[in-house]
């Protein structure tokens, strides 16, 4: 178990709008460290395989034809209590419930399109690390 590691993907709406700059700042600032980082994209059945724990959920559908619509960027971050402390960053899934001054607040245009991604535990951010870097890349 990782407990000072998590995984993010900076999501299509967020890059296409020119936002991967701001948001890297953001977490740069909040003391995170970039562990591993691409510039890639999700295929729709990649999308679908990372997001399986919803699926048969009514958004599932969108949600990966969303994730699979342009280039993402993800990342492993490193930080004492990384997996909270990002959510914390992040804010609530739905921007409009989100806390003032979160990446989700400041960048996301609706509960789909939410601009970045947070794992939400130290299981899942091995899992989803693993799912797009290999030993190789990261340290
Ligand atoms: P979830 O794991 O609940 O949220 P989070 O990303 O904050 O951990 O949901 C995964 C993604 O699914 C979420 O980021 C956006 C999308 N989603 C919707 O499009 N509609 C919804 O009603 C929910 C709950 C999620």
């Amino acid at each position: 178990m990782e407990t000072n590691k998590t995984f993010t993907m900076i999501k299509p709406d967020a890059v296409a709008a020119g936002h991967i700059g701001a948001i890297l700042d953001q977490i740069i600032k909040a003391g995170f460290t970039i562990k591993a980082m691409k510039y890639t994209y999700l295929t729709a059945q990649k999308a679908g395989e990372f997001y399986a724990v919803h699926q048969g959920r009514p958004f599932y559908n969108d949600l990966v034809s969303f994730m699979s619509s342009g280039p993402i960027v993800a990342a492993i971050l490193e930080k004492d209590n990384a997996v909270a402390d990002f959510r914390t960053l992040i804010g609530a899934t739905d921007p409009t419930k989100a806390d003032e001054g979160t990446i989700r607040k400041l960048f996301a245009k609706s509960i789909e399109a939410n601009a970045v991604h947070g794992s939400d535990s130290d299981e899942n951010a091995a899992i989803e690390g693993s799912f797009f870097f290999s030993g190789l890349e990261k340290f």
